[in-house]
């Protein structure tokens, strides 16, 4: 991580009463358009607030990172056994094909000013020590990432943080495409 001014950023579970700044931040990133290319910091498709208050209470592995009070990012997963409590097209294919218990992650997001500083890698990190000290641990981490619109940086970002691309899959109704991406856990 570079040498920021402010010290180290504090990692900790997400809490109710983060989510008005995770919703903004999620927000800040949101896909505009059909393009992934208006996006060079990467996207996603983000949640309403009252759809993160509810993560925030159930989902097991919400992670917030804050620099000086300040909430810069964040990452959103559960272990696979919770998939089916918050739904999704992808997460049920992904359920579907990857039997057994694996961390299932929804969205990683960085504030575009601190981009670069090494806190995606840090929120990583962050959740995948805890998903290997959970019981039963998880020994793997399942995520899925835009192709069409293709979101180029989070593409680059996993691949860097010891993803790999695993298949492909198509949404129904033609909304477009996603890779599924795959990180074993036992690497560090
Ligand atoms: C993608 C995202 C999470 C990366 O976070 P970050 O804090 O900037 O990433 P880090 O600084 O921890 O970078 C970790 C590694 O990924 C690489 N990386 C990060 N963003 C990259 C990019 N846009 N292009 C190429 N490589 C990138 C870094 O070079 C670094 O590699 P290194 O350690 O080998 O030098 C962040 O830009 C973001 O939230 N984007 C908007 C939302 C989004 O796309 N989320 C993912 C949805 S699937």
């Amino acid at each position: 991580m570079i040498e920021l001014e402010g010290g180290d950023p504090d990692i900790r579970r997400a809490r109710v009463d983060d989510v008005g700044a995770v919703a903004r931040l999620a927000q800040s990133v949101a896909i505009a358009g059909a393009d992934g290319r208006d996006h060079p910091k990467g996207f996603l498709i983000p949640y309403s607030e009252q759809e993160y208050e509810d993560y925030a209470r159930r989902a097991d592995f919400f992670e917030v990172l804050r620099l000086q009070g300040t909430l810069r990012g964040f990452v959103l997963a559960h272990s696979a056994a919770m998939s089916a409590a918050f739904g999704g097209e992808v997460y049920e294919h992904i359920g579907a094909t990857h039997p057994g218990a694996h961390l299932v992650v929804r969205q990683i997001c960085v504030d575009p000013a601190c981009a670069g500083s090494g806190f995606g890698r840090a929120l990583y990190e962050a959740v995948f020590e805890r998903a290997r000290r959970a019981q039963p641990p998880l020994g793997s981490a399942l995520c899925f990432i835009w192709e069409q619109p293709a979101n180029e940086a989070s593409a680059h970002f996993h691949a860097a943080t010891g993803w790999r691309r695993v298949e492909g899959y198509s949404l129904r109704e033609g909304s477009g495409r996603v890779g599924i991406w795959q990180r074993d856990l036992a690497l560090r």
